[in-house]
């Protein structure tokens, strides 16, 4: 069994891109910034966030954190997305979900210039990346094509189980997984929670990409010997006894499937730190393309 280590493959794309935007600076080139708004105070979102920002501030990105209150109409949170629209000093932004439920995210989503969208979450985006063009791939499935590359998994006519049909996660991957190419050319199966039997397809996945947010969901009766496991779950599980009052898991559980596993990513270090690298990444693609 090896891990597939996130921590450590996010590290070195920053660093990459650390290395581009030193280049940039040398030039006298404008760096990228990306902008950041956030609605509202949910404890994960402020999180995130937080560390989208950090991450900007150590690979030399310009960064803006927009942070409005929970009460925020619908219209005023669209004429701040116009706003990032029109300013040529933002390259890219995103709108950290979920929003308040009185917003429709829909219409936001949509408002969304789709060139500066490095969230991927635009129906011009989702489109081209469908029909194999270039495209802003959401940073979560990008992260795990990306990190399934590093370690050079053998992903070529394998069948992969996705778990979960979230338009963020489970959606997309079934999409990139199915295309021609590197970490790709699988055979894909899509569950949610209407599939009939999931164990009896996810005994038959040589790949599963867990992103349900249910926690230890998989366990090892339901996953053969050599399986490569994703596990994109993330959920804070309370709990009195940890100094944040909770702690993290995963939709696997990592215990009992990790020595079945012939690859496998862990809860917390795996693909949560790939998606912000990716982020960064779509960020850095976003001031490429608005300078040429
Ligand atoms: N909420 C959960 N994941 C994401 C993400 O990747 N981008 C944004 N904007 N919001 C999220």
């Amino acid at each position: 069994m090896k891990i597939l280590d996130g921590k450590k493959v996010s590290n070195d794309i920053k660093e990459e891109i650390a290395v581009e935007v030193s280049q940039m600076k040398e030039r006298g080139e404008k760096v990228p910034h990306l902008a950041a708004v956030l609605v509202g105070n949910d404890g994960a979102s402020l999180t995130y966030v937080g560390s989208k920002v950090r991450s900007c501030e150590k690979i030399g990105f310009e960064s803006t954190l927009i942070h409005l209150p929970e009460d925020t109409s619908e219209e005023s949170l669209l004429s701040k997305v116009e706003e990032l629209n029109e300013n040529p000093e933002i390259d890219g932004y995103i709108v950290q979900l979920p929003l308040p439920k009185h917003i429709d995210e829909q219409k936001v989503l949509m408002a969304v210039d789709p060139d500066k969208d490095v969230d991927g979450f635009h129906p011009v985006n989702f489109g081209k990346m469908a029909l194999d063009m270039e495209a802003f791939i959401p940073a979560t499935p990008f992260g795990i094509m990306e990190i399934l590359k590093r370690y050079k998994v053998d992903t070529e006519g394998k069948h992969v189980v996705v778990i979960g049909r979230s338009h963020i996660v489970g959606r997309p991957i079934s999409i990139l997984m199915s295309q021609k190419g590197e970490a790709a050319n699988c055979t894909v199966t899509l569950t949610h929670s209407r599939t009939k039997d999931i164990k009896e397809l996810t005994l038959q996945a040589d790949i599963i990409v867990s992103a349900l947010g249910v926690p230890k969901f998989l366990k090892a009766d339901m996953v053969k010997e050599g399986t490569v496991i994703i596990d994109v779950g993330i959920t804070r599980v309370p709990d009195d006894s940890k100094p944040k009052g909770y702690y993290i898991t995963g939709d696997v559980d990592f215990e009992a499937v990790s020595p079945k596993a012939s690859f496998i990513t862990p809860v917390p270090g795996g693909v949560g730190p790939m998606t912000i690298a990716m982020l960064l990444k779509n960020t850095l693609l976003a001031r490429a393309r608005h300078r040429s």
